[in-house]
């Protein structure tokens, strides 16, 4: 092998991706690469910018004045937009469907696609996304695609987000009933943009293990996929 390992972890929104590939580049001493993020940034500047996420010349035209840099640390990546920390930002609702929305471009996946190689180039990572088995990194030495019940994902969608409003209010008052019907709307909406769009649909690699994690707990998938991993190390990290 004349790089080091690439794991490539793909999926719809809510099936746990984030969270098992957060654990499994610890786990080996991987660099964690959360590609969703960077649609994420991109969405947010034509927000800010008054771009309509349809407009395939302009958006193309505003990505050649646009500098996206994930930076990996302890809990996750931090996203800067043009030099300025948006992590929190990219989060909002508004800037989680236009991803969807700006992500059907093809000028945009192949800029994306391009600075998601060049950060993985040396492997070492555990890159996250929609296509990274198929398109980004076909030659990844492992591919999961992590798959769950639309029922089961809206369910932790809605579950993350109350701790999130919970942790941010400082209070533990859980969203009302229409947020879980927004949710769930939400969901299937960027579930049928992602799997439909003509480039760079979201479907699992040929070579990719998939895993159904409706009825499974997280140390369950971990399990499964960590026996998947460990063969390409001599060692492995002890924490996890
Ligand atoms: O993973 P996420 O929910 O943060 O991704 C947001 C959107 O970005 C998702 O709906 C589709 C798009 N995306 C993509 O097209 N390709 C990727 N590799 C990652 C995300």
């Amino acid at each position: 092998m004349s790089r080091d390992p690439i794991i490539a972890i793909d999926g719809p929104a809510g099936a746990g991706k984030s969270t098992v590939a957060r654990h499994l580049a610890q786990h080996f001493g991987l660099l964690y690469l959360e590609t969703g993020a960077m649609y994420r940034a991109f969405a947010l500047k034509a927000i800010l910018s008054d771009h309509d996420f349809d407009d395939s010349v302009a958006l193309e035209r505003l990505a050649r004045d646009t500098e996206i840099r994930l930076e990996a640390d302890r809990a996750g990546n931090r996203v800067y937009l043009d030099g300025e920390d948006v992590t929190e930002r990219v989060r909002d609702s508004d800037v989680t469907q236009g991803a969807s929305r700006v992500s059907v471009h093809p000028a945009i996946r192949k800029w994306l696609v391009d600075l998601q190689r060049n950060l993985g180039s040396k492997g070492g990572v555990v890159m996250e996304g929609r296509d990274i088995g198929t398109v980004v990194f076909p030659d990844a030495d492992v591919k999961v695609f992590l798959d769950a019940s639309p029922e089961a994902r809206s369910q932790r969608r809605y579950e993350q987000n109350a701790q999130n409003a919970a942790v941010a209010a400082g209070a533990g008052a859980p969203p009302s009933n229409s947020d879980h019907a927004s949710i769930s709307q939400e969901l299937r909406e960027r579930d049928r943009r992602d799997r439909n769009r003509a480039n760079s649909p979201l479907r699992p690699a040929p070579d990719a293990i998939v895993i159904d994690s409706t009825s499974l707990g997280l140390d369950e998938v971990l399990t499964r996929i960590e026996d998947l991993v460990r063969p390409l190390f001599f060692t492995e990290k002890a924490a996890k």
